[in-house]
């Protein structure tokens, strides 16, 4: 299908590189939109701001792979490689009005993947630029990139190409930002996460889901840079494309009367610094390797595959029940905006709204019922909550009093 305009992109993305040898490219349709983080939280009935998700449908409240073999317990998949039981999951874009109502983005789907239900996005694995041998992620692997609470530039530039493209139209693939794009994209925003390609070689995850896999010691993936001592072996590198389908919402008459851009992301931020992705692998077998050691380019006549439509109809209904779509008083979760964000409108309305500078968490931690965003990685406070109340459930990054 159309194997030269990928080629195209393909080389359009590899600005500066020597060559791609081959990626998968492929379509997962959206699995579920939800409330739930079963690698940050696992075992938790909701995790503290909204996902998308795709991939196979073991997602669960809890993924313990010492208790489940993905690739061979997933019954279903909305990707087209149908050996693909993995999850893949991002953050969910919000429009917010003047009048301080938020408005989910819908998700449309990347350049010939029409059909794929709710858009989902687009995934890629990049055995190598300069075809090296890399070794596919194994049975339990699980990985995080990038941080809800990072609001900088200084913070964000901790990781490496996780970007945003303002779309003129569909193929626009230049121009790529750190932060959200500041005026209007007239194909919508495509937020681009690229995952660290070196690996521990031991650990299947780690406390922070992060620390296990590094980016090259010298110059990068694409550049053929070696991997770091710490983290000696090459993986391949996973990269997810999510397109938000922003037109609706392009009316600058609409957006904060201060100038600033009007969208915020389900944790909070308006800057876009903060913007992660998860992943637990669950390819069947030595599937993915196969691929990986056969250098497929696009198509792969080593795996099994499927039509969008048979990976549209995966699908799992919604455990965590809230309203997502309509006009929302607050984001799900009544998740709090921290950082940079729009000046209350001067037309009359809130504007800024609640979100508008208010402290997410009361003087002595976790007093609320809700879910607090309580600092960061590492964050050793909020760990009491106020009498008449227990703690329901905590980790590094958030507790939840009840
Ligand atoms: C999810 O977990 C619950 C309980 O832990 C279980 O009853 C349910 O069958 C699981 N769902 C899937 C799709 O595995
Ligand atoms: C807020 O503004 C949006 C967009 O103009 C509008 O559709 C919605 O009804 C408003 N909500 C409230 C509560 O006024």
């Amino acid at each position: 299908m159309q194997h030269s305009a990928f080629k195209f992109l393909a080389a359009a993305l590899a600005v500066a590189a020597p060559s791609v040898d081959a990626l998968l490219r492929f379509s997962c349709s959206s699995l579920v939109v939800e409330r739930l983080d079963p690698l940050v939280f696992p075992g938790a009935s909701q995790s503290p701001h909204l996902h998308q998700f795709v991939g196979g449908n073991m997602l669960n409240i809890t993924m313990d792979p010492a208790r489940h073999d993905i690739g061979s317990e997933a019954t279903c998949t909305t990707c087209t490689f149908s050996e693909d039981f993995s999850n893949y999951w991002t953050a969910v874009l919000f429009f917010r009005a003047r009048n301080g109502s938020f408005h989910r983005v819908p998700q449309i789907p990347n350049i010939g993947f029409d059909g794929a239900r709710n858009g989902g996005m687009t995934v890629y694995y990049t055995p190598s630029y300069n075809n090296q041998k890399v070794t596919a992620f194994q049975k339990g692997f699980r990985m995080i990139v990038g941080n809800p609470f990072y609001r900088t530039a200084a913070e964000a530039a901790k990781n490496r190409q996780l970007t945003f493209t303002c779309l003129q139209d569909l193929s626009t693939r230049t121009g790529e930002t750190a932060d959200m794009p500041k005026q209007p994209c007239p194909a919508g925003i495509m937020a681009n996460v690229r995952f660290p390609t070196c690996w521990n070689g031991k650990d299947l995850d780690s406390a922070d889901h992060s620390s296990h896999v590094a980016y090259p010691s010298s110059g990068t993936f694409e550049s053929g840079g070696p991997c770091p001592a710490s983290h000696p072996v090459k993986i391949p590198q996973l990269f997810l494309e999510t397109i938000w389908d922003t037109r609706k919402f392009n009316n600058k008459a609409d957006w904060p009367t201060d100038g600033s851009q009007p969208f915020v992301w389900s944790y909070g931020d308006y800057t876009g610094y903060g913007t992660h992705a998860d992943y637990v692998f669950g390819w069947k077998g030595d599937s993915l390797q196969r691929a990986m050691d056969a250098n497929c380019d696009i198509s792969c006549s080593q795996l099994k595959s499927q039509s969008i439509s048979q990976g549209s109809q995966c699908t799992q209904s919604q455990k965590v029940a809230e309203p997502i779509d309509g006009w929302l008083s607050e984001l799900p979760g009544a998740m709090q905006i921290t950082g940079p964000q729009p000046a209350p409108s001067t037309d009359g309305n809130t504007g800024g709204g609640s979100g508008g500078g208010a402290t997410p968490t009361t003087p002595g931690g976790c007093q609320s019922a809700k879910w607090q965003q309580c600092g960061g990685n590492g964050f050793t406070g909020c760990k009491t909550c106020a009498s008449g109340t227990t703690c329901k459930y905590q980790n590094d990054w958030y507790s939840q009093c009840q």
